[in-house]
């Protein structure tokens, strides 16, 4: 009897160690999928330095443009700015759940953002600025809380911009300057109180709906302008000096 109750312990825990370190393997194994779905979106010409780097002969965490960290070991960062890469955003990404990081700066990235950005709760840097990204900002960007930064600059983007950016309320810097986005600035941006610059410059939008209070009145780090704002420019950038009330528009 006592023997049997042993055993059975010994074999949940055998079963338990199992499951605790497939979930490990099954963690960063599937970050090394994602990431190779990346490269076989990348056309092969322009892999580069990728095409002998990223393979499965050493780990992902020893590839190029690639950081690890935590416990167990995710993929935290991706950063590949400059590589001339040209290719497209598999939804596999999304599947890089631990990614804090995300820079493919100056590249030639088109097609659609993948909704399945938007699985990357952990994220604070979006960097796709310099690329030839077309379709809509998704709207699903805005369940992105953590977001510090958010550069979509120089790309084709068009639409509107979400009105769920307004979610994003750790926000410091949004750069959707050089698209084609269009209508108005939503007023939902005055939630991201913490926002130091914008820049919308280069599109044809058409300024702030009327009557829109933009930032917040009290409370530390906010943009601090509780002004109203009406601008009828299509082409300008501000920038928040943080807590002094400062307000830069470039028309
Ligand atoms: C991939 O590149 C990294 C960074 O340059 C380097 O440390 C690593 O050895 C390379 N791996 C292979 C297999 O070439
Ligand atoms: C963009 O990347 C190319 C290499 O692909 C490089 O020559 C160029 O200087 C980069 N431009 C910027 C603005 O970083
Ligand atoms: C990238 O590849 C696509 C598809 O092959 C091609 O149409 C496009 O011209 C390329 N972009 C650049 C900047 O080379
Ligand atoms: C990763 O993402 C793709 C596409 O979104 C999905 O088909 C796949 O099942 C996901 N999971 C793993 C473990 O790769
Ligand atoms: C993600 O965003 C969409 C669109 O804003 C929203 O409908 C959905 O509830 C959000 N999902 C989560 C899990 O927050
Ligand atoms: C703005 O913040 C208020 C208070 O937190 C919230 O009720 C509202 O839904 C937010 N709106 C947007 C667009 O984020
Ligand atoms: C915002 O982004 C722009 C463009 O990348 C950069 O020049 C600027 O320093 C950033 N500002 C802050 C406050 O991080
Ligand atoms: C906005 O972007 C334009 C062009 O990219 C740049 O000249 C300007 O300095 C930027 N302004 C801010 C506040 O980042
Ligand atoms: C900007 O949008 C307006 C109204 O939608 C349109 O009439 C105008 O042609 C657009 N301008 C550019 C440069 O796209
Ligand atoms: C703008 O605000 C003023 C004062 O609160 C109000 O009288 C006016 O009706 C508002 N206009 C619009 C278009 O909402």
């Amino acid at each position: 009897m006592e023997f049997s109750c042993f055993c059975r312990l010994v074999v949940l825990v055998h079963l338990f160690i199992l499951c605790v370190s497939v979930t490990h393997l099954h963690s960063l194994a599937t970050d090394e999928a994602a990431l190779l779905a990346l490269k076989a979106h990348i056309n092969p010409e322009t892999q580069n330095i990728l095409a002998n780097n990223w393979t499965a002969a050493t780990s992902v965490c020893n590839w190029i443009g690639v950081t690890c960290g935590g416990q167990p070991r995710r993929v935290t960062a991706l950063n590949l700015p400059s590589m001339g890469l040209n290719g497209t955003l598999p939804p596999h990404i999304g599947n890089l759940s631990a990614l804090s990081l995300f820079s493919i700066n100056n590249n030639s990235f088109y097609g659609s953002l993948p909704n399945e950005l938007s699985h990357l709760r952990s994220l604070k840097t979006i960097d796709f600025g310099i690329n030839f990204f077309t379709g809509e900002i998704p709207v699903e960007l805005g369940n992105l809380t953590m977001l510090n930064d958010l550069y979509l600059s120089y790309n084709n983007l068009e639409g509107t911009i979400p009105w769920e950016i307004g979610f994003l309320t750790n926000l410091k810097n949004l750069s959707i300057s050089h698209n084609h986005l269009t209508g108005h600035i939503p007023s939902s941006i005055g939630n991201c109180s913490l926002l130091k610059e914008i820049n919308f410059s280069g599109n044809n939008l058409t300024g702030l709906g009327k009557n829109c209070t933009m930032g917040v009145e009290d409370g530390p780090g906010t943009g601090g302008f509780g002004n109203f704002l009406t601008l009828s420019k299509s082409e300008y950038a501000m920038s928040f000096h943080g807590g002094g009330g400062g307000l830069v528009l470039w028309m």
